[in-house]
């Protein structure tokens, strides 16, 4: 693909996942001008970026997808050529208080972006590219056996998850009706540095350290694949340049961990990364009521991006898990300023009351 000049549209690039994959574009292809369009809710940050915001191929937009004619407007005049589409409310808990919200940003926004990449493209699709980022959690939650594929049947059993189900569903929709070239992912849990403290591995190693308790919900049997963050980040570059149009790409870890041994084994490098006594973080273990609707088990089949695109994750678990918490550790400035504020109200609701 010729990328010289491109004009290529990265929304929600200010929260974890995006952030991670505005730096790799934009120090990977100086030739395409990225714009990151983000609304800067509760998960935005754009401290974030620090490390590019200079760049000559770099532009922030303030805006909400939910905004159309907000979106409209910027079609007309950076006339983008690539969308890669990751804003969205991403909190499963956050989205049992609050669906409504994650039907206007998570469908109405997509819809939004749909219906301005059509007219913009005007039915001119060569080298253009609606790539839509989502979850496994739209498969819903298995047994003790088997795995997410490609044609597993959609089961979305959160207000978060049918969100994200339904805006799948649409960007299929603009693929078989208008022709529009689009790829979606799913991919499984991501984790690494930069993620909000409320998702488990960043909120584990944040109440360690400061030696608060640890929520687990219900026993802790509940089942995640986890990933870390620079693998998705990879197998988005891949799926965007190289994926076919029109077709879903699965991403996992092939590293499912039950929760509760997971949060042990944070507690168990804690400790040893700030030479507290062994077992001392294990203390802080509290299981609290489940989250309702808590699915089981995500696992993922990563057969097809491996066939063909090549991809796998890079990163160990062990590797990866220690990379994290030695981040969080020697960041506790960062930690500190996004916990302060409105977020310390959510977890004042959520765990202390
Ligand atoms: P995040 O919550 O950290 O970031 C979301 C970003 O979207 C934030 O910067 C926020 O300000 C922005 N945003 C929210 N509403 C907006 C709006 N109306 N207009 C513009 N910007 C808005 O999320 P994340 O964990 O980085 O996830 C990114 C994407 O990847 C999401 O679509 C999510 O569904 C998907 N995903 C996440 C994971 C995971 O484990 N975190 C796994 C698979 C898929
Ligand atoms: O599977 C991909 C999804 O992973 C993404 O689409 C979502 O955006 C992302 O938030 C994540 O969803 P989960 O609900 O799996 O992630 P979370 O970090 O909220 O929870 C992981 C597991 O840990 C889950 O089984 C619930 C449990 N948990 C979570 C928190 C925050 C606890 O036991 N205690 C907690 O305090």
């Amino acid at each position: 693909m010729n990328r010289k000049g491109k004009n290529i549209l990265i929304t929600g690039g200010a929260g974890f996942i995006g952030s991670h994959l505005v730096m790799m574009m934009v120090n990977k292809y100086p030739d395409y001008r990225i714009f990151n369009l983000d609304k800067l809710t509760y998960a935005g940050n754009l401290e974030n970026l620090r490390s590019i915001e200079e760049s000559p191929n770099y532009t922030f937009l303030k805006g909400d997808i939910v905004n159309a004619d907000f979106i409209q407007n910027i079609f007309d005049q950076y006339l983008f050529e690539g969308v890669i589409h990751l804003a969205a409310e991403s909190h499963v808990d956050r989205s049992i208080d609050s669906p409504n919200e994650f039907a206007m940003t998570n469908v109405i926004g997509t819809l939004n972006l749909l219906n301005s990449a059509r007219k913009c493209w005007a039915g001119k699709f060569e080298g253009k590219m609606f790539y839509h980022v989502s979850t496994d959690e739209v498969y819903g939650s298995l047994g003790e056996t088997g795995l997410f594929r490609e044609d597993t049947p959609y089961d979305p059993r959160s207000p978060y998850s049918a969100s994200k189900a339904s805006s799948d569903h649409f960007v299929r929709a603009f693929f078989h009706t208008y022709g529009m070239p689009v790829v979606i992912s799913n991919c499984s849990n991501n984790y690494g540095p930069l993620q909000f403290p409320e998702k488990l591995i960043p909120l584990m190693i944040n109440n360690i350290l400061k030696e608060k308790s640890l929520p687990v919900y219900g026993d802790g049997t509940n089942v995640r694949d986890w990933l870390y963050v620079s693998d998705h980040v990879s197998a988005m570059d891949l799926i965007f340049h190289k994926g076919r149009k029109g077709e879903t790409y699965n991403i996992g870890g092939n590293n499912e961990m039950k929760n509760i041994d997971l949060v042990h084994l944070l507690c168990d490098i804690c400790d040893e990364e700030l030479s507290r006594s062994a077992n001392s973080s294990r203390k802080l273990i509290t299981f609290v009521k489940d989250r309702p609707g808590h699915d089981r088990r995500y696992a993922i089949d990563a057969g097809k991006i491996k066939r063909e695109l090549g991809w796998e994750p890079g990163t160990l678990p062990e590797k990866g898990f220690r990379k994290t918490v030695q981040w969080y550790l020697n960041n506790g400035e960062w930690l500190n300023r996004v916990t302060s504020g409105a977020y310390q109200q959510y977890y004042q609701k959520f765990y202390l009351t």
